[in-house]
C-alpha cells in the first residue's frame, strides 16, 4: 500500500510557542489511524495544518505525492482530503437524502435544485441519487432517507455528517473527536460504520480522539502526541502500554 498522506517535519507556531513541533507521520491508503494525546497537545492544530486551515511555518505535507503544505483549504478538499467540520451542519428541515444531495461538490448541489425541471440534468441527478443511496446503505441510514434531519438521533447525525463529506468527494477523512459526548453504544455504532466505509469504499481515516479507550479497537495504527511532539506510534496495544504515553496522560 502506498502512502496517501505524508507529513514531514511540520512545525506550527502560535507566537513563539510551537503547538506542533517537528511532526513526521505517514498514512497508507485505506487505513484507520488514530491520533491521541492529552488536552492541548496539538492534535487539532496538526489536523488544521493538514486540512489547510492553518499553514505550518516549517515542514511539508504531501497528499498523493503532491505538496499541499501552503494550499488553500478548498483546494485541498477538492483533492479528496476533507475534515468533517468543513461540511456545514445538516439542514434540519431537509430529509437525510436531500442533505446528502446538497453536499455535492462545487455548485452542483445548487444547480441540482435549480434545474430539477431541465431534462439535461436528469442524468446527473439520477446518478447523484444513486450515489447518495449507496452511501446511505453503507452508513446504515437507508431507513431514515426520507425523514427530516431534525428527527435523527445524535449518532445518525454524525453518520450523516460523514455521508455528506463522502458525497462531496472525500477519500481521506479527518474526524476531530467524532464521538464527543455520544454514549459508548453509539460510539461503537459509528466506528463500525467507519470500518465498513474503509472495507467497502477504501476510505482512509485519521481520527482524533482525546479518550484513549474509545476508538482504539478500531484503529490499524495509533499516533500519540504530547506537547506538540509525536511520542510514539504503533498498534493500539504498543502505544497504550508505552510508559511515555501513560505518563503524558497521568501528568495532564
Ligand atoms: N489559534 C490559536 N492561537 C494560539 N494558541 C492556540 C491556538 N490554537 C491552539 N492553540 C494552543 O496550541 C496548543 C495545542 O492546541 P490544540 O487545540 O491543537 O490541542 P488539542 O490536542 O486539539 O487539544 P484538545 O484535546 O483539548 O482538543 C494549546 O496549548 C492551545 O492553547
Ligand atoms: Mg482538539
Amino acid at each position: 500500500m502506498s502512502e496517501i498522506l505524508r507529513i514531514e517535519n511540520v512545525r506550527k507556531y502560535f507566537g513563539r510557542f510551537a503547538a506542533v513541533d517537528d511532526i513526521s507521520i505517514g498514512l497508507k491508503e485505506g487505513g484507520i489511524y488514530l491520533l491521541v494525546g492529552p488536552n492541548g497537545c496539538g492534535k487539532s492544530t496538526l489536523t488544521n495544518c493538514i486540512s489547510g486551515l492553518f499553514h505550518p511555518e516549517e515542514g511539508h505535507i504531501y497528499y498523493r505525492d503532491e505538496d499541499i503544505t501552503q494550499e488553500e483549504m478548498y483546494k485541498i478538499s477538492r483533492r479528496g482530503l476533507v475534515r468533517t467540520f468543513q461540511i456545514a451542519s445538516p439542514f434540519l428541515r431537509l430529509t437525510t437524502l436531500e442533505n446528502m444531495l446538497v453536499a455535492l461538490p462545487d455548485n452542483a448541489g445548487e444547480n441540482l435544485f435549480k434545474s430539477l425541471a431541465k431534462p439535461t440534468w436528469i442524468d446527473s441527478e439520477m446518478s447523484a441519487v444513486r450515489r447518495a443511496s449507496e452511501l446511505l446503505r453503507v452508513l446504515g441510514l437507508k431507513h431514515v432517507w426520507n425523514k427530516p434531519a431534525n428527527t435523527l438521533s445524535g449518532g445518525e447525525l454524525k453518520l450523516l455528517e460523514i455521508g455528506r463529506t463522502l458525497m462531496s468527494g472525500a477519500e481521506t477523512i479527518l474526524l476531530d473527536e467524532p464521538v464527543g459526548s455520544i454514549d459508548p453504544k453509539l460510539c461503537h455504532q459509528i466506528f463500525n460504520h467507519v470500518l465498513k466505509l474503509r472495507d467497502e469504499l477504501g476510505i482512509t481515516f485519521l481520527v482524533i480522539e482525546h479518550r484513549l479507550e474509545v476508538a482504539a479497537q478500531y484503529a490499524d495504527h495509533v499516533f500519540a502526541m504530547d506537547r506538540g511532539k509525536l511520542v510514539v506510534e504503533g498498534t493500539a496495544e504498543e502505544v497504550f502500554e508505552d510508559p511515555r504515553v501513560i505518563e503524558a496522560y497521568l501528568g495532564e
